[in-house]
């Protein structure tokens, strides 16, 4: 699959196979977000592969966050909102968390932000060309204190940008939406 196909197919993925990813998969996929562009290489993306015992953990406190999006719910249905997001995360077949340094001057912390995007899509892209998928999850998780310290990530050096969540796709869903390109694309005078 060549760069641009990847680019048109590529979709967000919400349903996994249960199948494993091969650690050495994984860190190869991880490899490509590291050619990203960064400017003055400060390299400022890491990457944390959840263990089982942080996945568990993690699973547990996003069914808990999820649960305090929805506090008009009957307390049934709160906790099948719970249970359900808990079981997801818990059997998602690989997660990695995706974290930015933030030091320096705002300039800096921008470009280093903007740095980690281009590498979490370095890494999407080559996922989807392997035959796997990803959504990038930015739930309450990325600001969750427990997330920092079971990531053993010191919050006043990185922000976390999104968890991975990886697999081989169940389901791909059809072309998203985009606008028409002559509304984002022009030509100045
Ligand atoms: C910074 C960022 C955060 C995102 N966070 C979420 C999220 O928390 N939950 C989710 O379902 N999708 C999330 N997404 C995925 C978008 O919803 C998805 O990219 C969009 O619907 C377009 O679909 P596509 O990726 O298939 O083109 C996120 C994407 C980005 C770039």
């Amino acid at each position: 699959m060549d760069v641009l196909e990847a680019i048109h197919t590529r979709r967000t993925i919400a349903k996994f196979r249960p199948e494993p990813i091969p650690a050495e998969t994984l860190t190869e996929l991880l490899s490509a977000g590291t050619w990203a562009p960064n400017h003055h290489l400060t390299e400022p993306w890491r990457f944390v592969i959840l263990g089982p015992e942080t996945q568990r953990l993690l699973a547990a406190r996003f069914g808990e966050l999820k649960v305090h999006k929805a506090p008009t719910e009957a307390a049934e249905q709160r906790e099948r909102i719970r249970a359900d997001n808990e079981r997801m995360f818990l059997n998602l077949p690989a997660v990695v968390a995706v974290a930015a340094l933030q030091e320096g001057n705002e300039q800096r912390r921008r470009e280093d932000y903007a740095a980690v995007c281009c590498a979490v899509q370095n890494v999407q892209l080559a996922a989807w060309a392997a035959g796997i998928g990803m959504k990038w999850s930015t739930s309450p998780l990325i600001r969750d204190p427990l997330s920092y310290r079971l990531l053993s990530l010191d919050p006043t050096r990185f922000d976390i940008i999104g968890f991975l969540f990886t697999g081989y796709p169940a389901e791909t869903p059809t072309r998203e939406r985009r606008l028409p390109l002559d509304e984002v694309i022009r030509t100045s005078p």
